[in-house]
């Protein structure tokens, strides 16, 4: 008899931890892992206790800091450069041109035959949004998103170890291409958001190619994979409740409350990390000052203690007091973003098909950070 080895579902898992071991160590070495919904908001709301600097490789490695990794007052400084071209007012002005990207990628989907949904839509999208803010021309698009994939996967080794050689090349073939780009810039300028901080001057003057780069780092790490992790949320609920399609289909204004519950369903943005920066109790344990700690996101948003039926996909839930997109400070700057672009991909999908069937259901890829790398689906 053969026998084939499940992957674990990490939701399970969750609960576990939830239950028996919330603020705990997997081993002695490693990271402290914070389970509770509670204990993670506490960790994300006290920005003086928990810094974001959880990098331990000397600064000259590992390059200018971006807003994601840093403490006030830098982080604020970072943040107010680019929190104009993110306000809903901006935001809202892409709608019609994320609207006509999507129509088009999803025209060209077959039906009932299967298609790979990250690399027709799910990954394409906030690629697409991404590069137009960054004024990164159509034919540059794949190259961009393999960089994207390259530096995405290797974070974790980015921030603490040795990045592999595939994720340096990446990362030095884009610092070439966007160096070319603002260079080019400065000759000519231009009206997208790197033409703007090119322009923008600050106390201490204009930015220094290193901030700049260090900002169009940050916006793929921080909103390729994770927005492509919420339309592949989607699809999996989609494929496990094929009633919430028809519901969309008939009543798109549930679109607000669905995306909320995807985003706290399947959390894309699973786990993030900080650091102690004083010796601190969280929950019963005390967590030495310099320790390293794991708010696990996509737990917190199954807690129990918090929501009813966590475990239930509520279309209309409401109060939906999820963490997928951060709290305090840190908070997601692209969240008004990728919102617009979750519920754009999936109203145009629920016009255009009947119902979607995952070719290989298997929940446990949705645990990861980001989505899976590929979604067989058939659309009908
Ligand atoms: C469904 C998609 C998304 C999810 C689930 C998500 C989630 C998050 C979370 C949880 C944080 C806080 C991390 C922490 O506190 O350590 C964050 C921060 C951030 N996100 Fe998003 N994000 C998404 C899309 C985007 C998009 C589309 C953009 C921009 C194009 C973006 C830009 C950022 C930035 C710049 C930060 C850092 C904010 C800061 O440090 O002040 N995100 N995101």
């Amino acid at each position: 008899m053969t026998e084939t080895a499940q992957p674990m579902d990490p939701y399970k898992g969750y609960q576990y931890l939830r239950d028996a071991m919330p603020v705990a160590k997997m081993d002695a070495e490693g990271p402290w892992q914070v389970s509770r919904h509670q204990d993670v908001h506490r960790v994300l709301r006290d920005h003086q206790t928990f810094s974001s600097e959880v990098s331990i490789r000397p600064i000259e490695e590992r390059g200018q800091p971006t807003m994601l990794f840093s403490d006030p007052p830098v982080h604020q400084r970072l943040r107010k450069l680019v929190s104009v071209a993110f306000k809903p007012s901006h935001i809202e002005r892409q709608a019609t041109r994320i609207e006509t990207r999507a129509q088009e990628l999803i025209a060209a989907l077959p039906k009932g035959t299967p298609v790979d949904l990250v690399t027709s839509l799910a990954a394409p999208l906030p690629v697409m949004v991404i590069a137009e803010m960054l004024g990164v021309e159509d034919g540059d698009m794949t190259t961009f998103k393999l960089w994207s994939d390259a530096i995405f996967s290797n974070i974790g080794e980015i921030l603490f170890g040795t990045p592999s050689p595939e994720a340096q090349q990446a990362a030095l073939e884009m610092d070439t291409y966007f160096l070319e780009q603002i260079a080019a810039i400065r000759r000519s300028p231009q009206a997208h958001l790197l033409g703007r901080l090119v322009e923008t001057k600050t106390e201490e003057g204009h930015l220094s190619d290193e901030e700049l780069l260090s900002f169009c780092r940050l916006l793929l790490i921080a909103g390729n994979e994770t927005t492509t992790g919420l339309i592949t949320a989607s699809a999996r609920i989609f494929h496990e409740l094929p009633e919430t399609f028809s519901s969309i289909k008939n009543q798109p204004e549930l679109l607000p409350t669905f995306i909320e519950e995807a985003l706290r369903f399947y959390s894309p943005f699973s786990a993030t990390a900080r650091r102690t920066t004083r010796d601190v109790t969280l929950g019963e344990t005390l967590i030495p000052k310099g320790d390293l700690i794991i708010p696990l996101i996509a737990s917190a948003n199954r807690d129990e203690r918090v929501f009813e039926a966590p475990d239930v996909f509520q279309i209309d839930r409401d109060p939906n007091p999820h963490l997928a997109l951060g709290f305090g400070i840190h908070f997601c700057l692209g969240a008004h973003l990728a919102r617009l672009e979750g519920k754009i991909a999936t109203q145009v999908l629920t016009e255009h098909f009947d119902s979607v069937t995952l070719v290989e259901p298997d929940t446990a890829v949705m645990g990861g950070l980001g989505g899976p790398k590929t979604m067989s689906v058939i659309f009908n």
